[in-house]
């Protein structure tokens, strides 16, 4: 768990950096430019908006409920995943150590589904404001960002075991994409509700 948390920071930090803020722009024109906008600051821009858009009617420039629909979707698709590495990890003729990842990958995607169920209930629990809200946004950041240190587990878990190129890896990889994505919405509502207090 200490390592995993160790990962969790270096992770997080890799996001941070990768994703600046987003410098004051004009107000976007429409819902979907909103979504492109906030895109352009995740890692995979393409994937974001492509896999977004079609939410921007619910979104309606919301920068808190567009966080709750990068959560959902990123859930949702872990979901969809979760079940064919079950499955792979009943049937797939495997060496041992392959197998013991596949199996490990399982629990991993498991905790990283409640992680992602913790971090999208306090999104829709913010009640505080201040200090509160800041509490409860970092909470938000901490769930999600765990999420995907158990993900980035799973497919190191993987690698030199012959299943990094493998279909598998692949949708993995999407699933973690679309946590990387709601994680960059976080850091821009967490940098929104202003600086840590001292
Ligand atoms: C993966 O499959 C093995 C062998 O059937 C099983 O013992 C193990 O519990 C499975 N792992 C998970 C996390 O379900």
């Amino acid at each position: 768990m200490r390592s995993l948390r160790l990962i969790f920071v270096t992770i997080l930090s890799l996001f941070l950096t990768a994703a600046p803020a987003p410098a004051p722009a004009p107000a976007p024109a429409s819902n979907a430019e909103f979504i492109h906008a906030n895109c352009e600051h995740t890692l995979y821009p393409e994937v974001c908006y492509q896999s977004l858009k079609r939410y921007a009617n619910v979104v309606k420039k919301d920068l808190s409920r567009l966080v709750q629909v990068s959560i959902g979707v990123s859930l949702t698709r872990s979901k969809l995943v979760s079940p064919y590495l079950e499955n792979l990890n009943r049937t797939a003729q495997l060496e041992p150590r392959a197998l013991a990842a596949l199996s490990d990958c399982v629990s991993y995607f498991s905790q990283a589904e409640q992680n992602m169920r913790d971090s999208l209930k306090q999104m829709q629990q913010l009640t505080g404001t201040g200090e509160e809200l800041r509490y409860q946004l970092d909470n938000v950041l901490t769930w999600i960002g765990y999420a995907r240190t158990y993900q980035e587990s799973c497919t190191d878990g993987f690698e030199g075991e012959g299943v990094s190129n493998s279909d598998v890896f692949g949708r993995v990889e999407q699933v973690k994409e679309a946590t990387s994505i709601a994680i960059a919405f976080v850091a821009t509502l967490v940098d929104k509700a202003g600086p840590v207090l001292p």
